[in-house]
């Protein structure tokens, strides 16, 4: 059984009062430690797809289960949205403590724990500061450390990075690369970019246009390799994944 399996996966929502097919026989297998990364056009359904895996729809058809559970039943799933979902009212370090309060984790190992995740995401000087005074680039990075404080088991991340600039975007790549070589977390991400998709995603999978569903799905072995942005490899693969997307939109 692989950790992450969906199939014939189908989600039809209402619009004006007509049932609209979004999803359409979506099969994608993702195995347990690895990073797994979605790239298609807009609308074809890619974040229909991860909230479907987070547990916020639970309309659907097809079979989905996360380490052989559905996804109501699994925790340990983190979600980072593209609009970080911070509280206005409470600072970074109480933004990041909020869901250890929650699973009521003591205050000795909790304090560690967000020590250790403010210094991994290199943001240790803003705790005190409130979202409304950070850049896009660090709610971003508070965003990710508040999810990864819980220590989650599957990171569903939907267009983490678009918002940032080219440097700090292959930054941020290079952390998660970081943290997933320190844990055995499970990654499914979704971008835009082709060059993130490479780096990033051990798996690719290319969705089609709405009804989305996926036409292919690529095993990368070059990805997490520091060095090989801008090779002839990396280029090559970029430009394979160009012309399926060019079919598509
Ligand atoms: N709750 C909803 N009710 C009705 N239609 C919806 C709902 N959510 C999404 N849709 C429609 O489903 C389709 C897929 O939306 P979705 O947000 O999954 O696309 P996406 O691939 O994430 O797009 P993007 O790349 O622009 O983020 C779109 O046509 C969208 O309008
Ligand atoms: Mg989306």
């Amino acid at each position: 059984m692989t950790y992450l399996d969906i199939q014939s996966l189908q989600v039809d929502f209402l619009q004006q009062n007509k049932s609209h097919n979004v999803l359409n026989d979506v099969n994608l297998q993702l195995p347990q430690g690895k990073i797994g990364v979605i790239i298609g056009p807009s609308g074809c359904g890619k974040s229909t797809l991860l909230n479907v895996l987070a547990n916020l729809n639970q309309e659907y058809r097809g079979r989905v289960s996360i380490n052989g559970q559905l996804p109501l039943e699994h925790i340990g799933t983190a979600l980072i949205l593209q609009d970080y979902g911070l509280l206005p009212w409470k600072n970074v370090w109480n933004n990041i403590q909020l869901g250890l309060e929650i699973r009521k984790i003591a205050k000795e190992e909790t304090k560690t724990r967000i020590e250790a995740i403010l210094k991994k995401m290199g943001i240790a000087d803003l705790k005190k500061r409130y979202p409304a005074q950070l850049s896009g680039g660090q709610k971003q990075r508070v965003a990710i450390a508040r999810s990864l404080v819980l220590e989650p088991e599957l990171l569903l991340m939907d267009e983490p990075f678009s918002s940032l600039d080219a440097l700090n975007r292959e930054e941020m790549q290079d952390i998660l690369m970081q943290i997933w070589q320190e844990t055995n977390l499970t990654i499914l991400l979704i971008t835009h970019s082709i060059e993130e998709a490479v780096f990033l995603g051990q798996k690719i999978f290319v969705m089609s246009a709405c009804p989305g569903t996926i036409i292919k799905t690529f095993d990368n072995q070059i990805a997490g390799d520091y060095s090989s942005r801008g090779k002839v490899e990396f280029l090559d693969m970029c430009n394979t994944l160009r012309s399926y997307l060019r079919k598509e939109s």
